[in-house]
C-alpha cells in the first residue's frame, strides 16, 4: 500500500511547495497524519514527520537513498562536483575532506575573525538610523566564510567576492527551482544576468587557484590549500574545476543560511523583551567587559537555547530530501524506487506533543532538552548528509550575538510583514527585518585595541 496521496494538481502543488510550504504542510498533516505523498513537477514526494521513521531514514536506510539527485537544479550555482550534488563513495570522500575545518579546535581558530567582524559592523551603525538586519548579517557572514575558506591573503578581494556572490543570488526564486524556465535572453534578462555574475565569480576563484598552483604552500593554511593538497586512493589530486565547485558550495551554503538564521532571531528577541533582558544579563555575566573567547561559549547556555528555539520556530528549510534507490517500506507503506522521501522538519518543529504551544517563543524549552527525541530538532538535516557547517554556524551565531547584543538597543520598525517568504532556497522574513538603532555602546576597550 502507498502512503495517502494529497489530491492536488501538479502545478498547484509545485506552486504551494515553493510559495507557502508552512500552510500546505500544516493542512496536509491535519488531514493525512505523519506520512503522506504529493506529486510536484519534481516528481513524487513522501513527507514524513514520524520521528522514529525519520530516524530510520537518516540511519538504517541511509544507503538506500541518493541525495545529490534531489538538488540537481543547483548545478549552475555550485557545479556538478559540489558536495551537495555528489552521492556514494565520491560524496563520502569529499565530505571527509571538507568537514574538519568547520569543527572543534580548527573552527575555534576563527573566533577572532568572527568577533572583530561583529564589532566593526556595530561601529558602522548610527543612533537614530534604520538598518536592515538581513543586509548586515549577509555582509558579515560572507566576510567570515570568505576568510575561512580562502584565508587571509584573499581578503583584499573580499569586496569583489561579496559583490559577485550578491549578484549571483539575485536570481528570482522561480528560476532557482524551475530549470526549464532558464533562458539566456541577453545580459538584462534574469538568467543572462546570472550567467554574467557567475562568470565573474569563476574568474576570481580560478585566478586564486592558478596563483596558488604557481606558488604552492607545503603546509595547508586554509580550506583551499587543504583541497589542493588532498589526493584520492589512486593518488589523484583535485582538479581546478572540482576545487572551484567546492569553493562555491562553501560560499553559498555557508553564508546565506547563517545570515538568515541570525536575521530571524531579531524578530522574537525584539518582540520578547524579557528574553532579550535575560540573554543580555547572561552575556554580561559570562563575558563582562572582555572580548568574547572560545572558552566562554559553552557557558552561554541561554544563548544556545535562544538560537535553537529561534531555528525551531522559524524554519529556513521546510524539508530535507532523499531519493529512493530501491523499494522501501516506511511505516507499513511501500515507497517505490525514484520517490523523494522528505523528513519534514517544519512539521516536526511544530508538533504540539513535543513543543507545547508550538508557535510561542520559549528558549527555556532547550535549557534541558534531554527529554527531547534525538530527531525532534532538525534545522541541519541528519545522517550522512547532515550539514557540515552545523557546529560552525552555531558557533558563529553565538560569537556574533554575544559580541553585539550588550552594545546595542534596537526597535523593530512597525508595520512589517514577518510571514516567511522564499528567498532562493530558504525561507526569509520578506522585509529583511528593519530596525531602528536606539542606542549604542562602544566595544570593550580590549576589543577596540584589537579592532583598530
Ligand atoms: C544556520 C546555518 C545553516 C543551516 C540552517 C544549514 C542547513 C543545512 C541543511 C538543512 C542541509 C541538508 C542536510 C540534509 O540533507 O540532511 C545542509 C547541508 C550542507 N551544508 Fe549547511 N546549513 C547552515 C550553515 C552551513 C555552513 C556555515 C556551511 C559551510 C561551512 C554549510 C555547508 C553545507 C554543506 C556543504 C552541505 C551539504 C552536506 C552533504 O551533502 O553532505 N552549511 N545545510
Amino acid at each position: 500500500m502507498l502512503p495517502p496521496k494529497v489530491p492536488i494538481a501538479i502545478p498547484l502543488a509545485t506552486y504551494r511547495m515553493i510559495k507557502s510550504p508552512y500552510k500546505l504542510f500544516t493542512e496536509c498533516y491535519k488531514e493525512y497524519g505523519d506520512i503522506f505523498s504529493l506529486t510536484t513537477i519534481a516528481g513524487n514526494f513522501v513527507f514524513v514527520s514520524d520521528l522514529d521513521v525519520i530516524k530510520d531514514i537518516f540511519s538504517k536506510h541511509s544507503k538506500k537513498f541518493n541525495t545529490g539527485e534531489t538538488v540537481l537544479f543547483l548545478e549552475p550555482f555550485v557545479g556538478k562536483h559540489s558536495l551537495l550534488l555528489l552521492d556514494g563513495t565520491e560524496h563520502a570522500r569529499q565530505r571527509k575532506l571538507l568537514t574538519p575545518p568547520f569543527h572543534g579546535e580548527k573552527m575555534k581558530m576563527f573566533t577572532d575573525l568572527m568577533r572583530e567582524a561583529s564589532h566593526k559592523m556595530v561601529d558602522n551603525w548610527k543612533v537614530g538610523h534604520t538598518i536592515m538586519m538581513r543586509q548586515e548579517m549577509q555582509e558579515i557572514t560572507l566576510r567570515i566564510i570568505v576568510k575561512s575558506v580562502f584565508g587571509e591573503e584573499m581578503s583584499r578581494r573580499t569586496p569583489e567576492i561579496i559583490e559577485t556572490v550578491r549578484g549571483v543570488l539575485q536570481l528570482p526564486t522561480f528560476l532557482t527551482f524551475l530549470p526549464f524556465l532558464r533562458f539566456n535572453l541577453g545580459k538584462w534578462s534574469p538568467w543572462g544576468k546570472f550567467l554574467v555574475w557567475r562568470e565573474k565569480i569563476d574568474k576570481l576563484i580560478y585566478e586564486e587557484i592558478a596563483r596558488r598552483r604557481a606558488n604552492p604552500r607545503p603546509q595547508p593554511e586554509d580550506v583551499v590549500d587543504m583541497m589542493m593538497l588532498s589526493q584520492d586512493e589512486s593518488g589523484n589530486f583535485m582538479t581546478d574545476k572540482e576545487i572551484r565547485d567546492e569553493c562555491l558550495t562553501l560560499l553559498f551554503a555557508g553564508h546565506e543560511t547563517t545570515a538568515l538564521s541570525l536575521t530571524w532571531i531579531f524578530i522574537p528577541l525584539l518582540q520578547n523583551p524579557d528574553v532579550l533582558k535575560k540573554l543580555v544579563a547572561e552575556i554580561n555575566s559570562v563575558v563582562g567587559n572582555s572580548p568574547v573567547t572560545a572558552e566562554m561559549i559553552p557557558k552561554l547556555t541561554y544563548l544556545d537555547a535562544t538560537i535553537k528555539e529561534s531555528m525551531r520556530v522559524n524554519n529556513l528549510f521546510p524539508i530535507v530530501a532523499r531519493k529512493t534507490l530501491e523499494p522501501l517500506e516506511l511505516k507499513g507503506y511501500e515507497i517505490p524506487v525514484g520517490s523523494t522521501v522528505a523528513p519534514c522538519n517544519m512539521i516536526v518543529h511544530h508538533l504540539e506533543s513535543i513543543y507545547p504551544e508550538p508557535l510561542a517563543f520559549r528558549p527555556e524549552r532547550f535549557l534541558d532538552d534531554s527529554h527531547h527525541h534525538p530527531y525532534s530538532w532538525l534545522p541541519f538535516g541528519g545522517g550522512n548528509r547532515r550539514c557540515i557547517g552545523m557546529a560552525f554556524a552555531q558557533y558563529e551565531m553565538k560569537i556574533i550575538l554575544a559580541s553585539i547584543l550588550p552594545r546595542i538597543e534596537l526597535e523593530l520598525i512597525p508595520g512589517q510583514d514577518f510571514r516567511a517568504k522564499r528567498l532562493g532556497l530558504a525561507l526569509a522574513p520578506p522585509t529583511g527585518v528593519k530596525v531602528k538603532v536606539l542606542s549604542l555602546k562602544p566595544a570593550p576597550s580590549e576589543v577596540l585595541e584589537l579592532v583598530h
